[in-house]
């Protein structure tokens, strides 16, 4: 019989060259196949004397085996291949770093000032700002509180202190808002229409004072300003802020040196079972002061009051943020206190828009 070896590196070479599954497959027809090389081999053992028969025999089925595990072999490293090209290709990086756990949160005096801002921008009022260490002039004169005016005492003002031997009058830390309306109207004159959100000082302390707080004031100046105007613009206010449907406040007549007339406002609420529900009830909680801006406080700042009127109001936020968030002791809002703030914060991406809803 013919030498068996020529056949079986010819195929072998074939077969560890082979790139591709078709390539393999072509290899494997013409050598194991029905009219393969190898199988034609075998149909000869027939013509063969046994003595032949019986050496050839073994020799073709080990060469058929033999090709038929290479071919096998190659085909499974043909597919290994294949994977591994293809994990190169598709890999990414799985140990991507987690998103940062929430920690921090926006405090109710900030989540509140935003609020503000977003209803009074709704109704076309600008912020305005003013320093918190103010002239005595700003904080008091210009708002029509000269220097013997008995308002003064009640400010329970901090006074800043002057080198000795300088006996001008010294700054304050501003007890109000207020004085943003003389800096607003001088610096952009009428009409104007301002919110001024901000820290004010009074020496006072118990659980309903803080020596800090937040107050905001509204001012609104044009040709044909009144107290309609005034009371829309609280109204709406309020509604917006509290989030009910309807809300009922009460003008009570006032005083105050900067404002003619001056009235302060209570608004509806009940206290049943200790819980306070705002539009309801028979009880009224005071918010806020207002009135129409005196004559005198637009000359202070440059406005024409033959001219020129409006309202003006100033707010405490502190109060309005208990309120609407049912906190009960102003004294925690500035003890930096973790578990508070983890309770009373506010999530930071939660922007307050008036359409989007303010406190969701
Ligand atoms: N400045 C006043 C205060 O701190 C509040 C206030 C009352 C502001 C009447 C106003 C106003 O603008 O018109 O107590």
């Amino acid at each position: 019989m013919q030498d068996l070896e020529p056949l079986r590196a010819k195929y072998l070479g074939e077969i560890a060259e082979a790139t591709d599954e078709a390539g393999l497959e072509a290899i494997r027809v013409a050598a194991l196949g029905k009219k393969g090389e190898v199988s034609l081999r075998m149909r000869e053992l027939g013509k063969m004397t046994p003595e032949e028969r019986r050496e050839a025999g073994p020799a073709l089925n080990a060469l058929k085996d033999e090709l038929g595990a290479a071919i096998s072999a190659q085909a499974a490293a043909l597919a290994d291949a294949a994977l591994a090209e293809r994990l190169k290709a598709e890999w990414f990086d799985v140990t991507l770093a987690p998103r940062p756990v929430r920690q921090g949160t926006i405090h109710p005096v900030s989540q509140v000032m935003e609020e503000c801002a977003a209803i009074f921008a709704e109704m076309g009022f600008t912020i305005a700002e003013g320093p918190q260490i103010e002239t005595d002039w700003f904080n008091f004169d210009a708002l029509n509180i000269p220097p013997e005016h008995p308002a003064r005492q009640e400010h329970d003002t901090f006074f800043m202190a002057r080198e000795e031997g300088d006996d001008r009058p010294p700054h304050v830390l501003r007890t109000h808002t207020s004085p943003v309306q003389i800096r607003a109207m001088q610096e952009h004159g009428a009409p104007i229409r301002v919110i001024a959100p901000g820290r004010v000082y009074r020496m006072d302390m118990d659980q309903t004072h803080t020596p800090m707080f937040h107050q905001v004031e509204g001012l609104a100046i044009d040709r044909d300003i009144s107290m309609a105007n005034l009371k829309w613009v609280l109204e709406e206010f309020c509604k917006a802020f509290f989030e009910v449907e309807s809300v009922e406040l009460r003008f009570r007549a006032s005083h105050f040196p900067f404002t003619e007339p001056s009235a302060e406002v209570d608004i509806r609420c009940s206290w049943e079972g200790g819980q306070l529900k705002l539009g309801e009830g028979d009880d009224w909680m005071e918010i806020l002061g207002s009135g129409m801006v005196h004559p005198k406080v637009l000359a202070a700042a440059g406005v024409d009051p033959e001219e020129w009127q409006g309202f003006a109001f100033g707010m405490g936020i502190d109060r309005i943020a208990m309120l609407k968030y049912g906190i009960p002791d102003l004294r925690a809002f500035f003890d930096s206190d973790l578990r508070w703030l983890k309770h009373y914060g506010f999530a930071a991406l939660d922007v307050p828009t008036v359409h989007g809803g303010l406190s969701r």
